[in-house]
């Protein structure tokens, strides 16, 4: 028999991963598992039922995976935010600060327009900054952010407060 009654129950944590001091979230585990695949995504899609969704963005990497699995299931498209220097279009840039480091995030210029509603989707909330990259990327061409969901919000980070700071509906399958 399966145990594992929650989509926390298939995330597995790897100590000192990728710095010592970091608890890493692996949900590759989840994404392994094609009932907690589905336990995920259907969960992610709840709280917007009803809710009119024109595009579906993808913060790099993990958000890809559950991002157009979620942009497939409510028929809209899908829309990669990247690491600097993988998209090969016109892009905008926007750089921020992570839980361990600094990078910058791109987003095709052309990828949104004005006025489309758009669902923010990544694996996890830490800090936030890779979210609140993600949205002010979004905004500068003019979508609106219908919300931001996650598998997992370290709430001792912030990440949620940050974001509700900005308007921005946040959800959560755990902590
Ligand atoms: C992780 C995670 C989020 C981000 C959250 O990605 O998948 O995108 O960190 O942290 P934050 O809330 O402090 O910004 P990571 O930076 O490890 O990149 P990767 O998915 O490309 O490995
Ligand atoms: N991104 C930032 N912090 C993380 C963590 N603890 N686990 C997985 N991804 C992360």
């Amino acid at each position: 028999m399966n145990s594992k009654a929650s989509v926390k129950d298939y995330i597995r944590t790897i100590v000192d991963f990728p710095h010592e001091g970091i608890m890493f979230r692996d949900v590759t585990t989840l994404f392994a598992d094609p009932r907690g695949f589905r336990m995920a995504i259907d969960q992610m899609l709840h709280p917007y039922a009803g809710v009119k969704i024109d595009k579906v963005v993808g913060l790099e990497a993990r958000g890809f995976i559950l991002g157009g699995a979620i942009a497939h299931q409510l028929t809209v498209g899908f829309v990669p935010v990247r690491k600097k220097g993988k998209l090969p279009g016109t892009v905008i840039s926007q750089d921020y600060k992570l839980e361990y480091g600094e990078a910058i995030v791109e987003l095709h210029d052309d990828a949104i327009e004005a006025g489309e509603r758009i669902l923010v989707v990544d694996d996890l909330l830490a800090t936030g900054g890779t979210a609140e990259a993600g949205i002010k990327l979004i905004e500068r061409l003019g979508g609106e952010i219908v919300g931001c969901s996650f598998i997992i919000d370290l709430p001792d980070l912030g990440g949620r407060k940050k974001l509700e700071s900005l308007g921005v509906d946040v959800q959560a399958l755990c902590a």
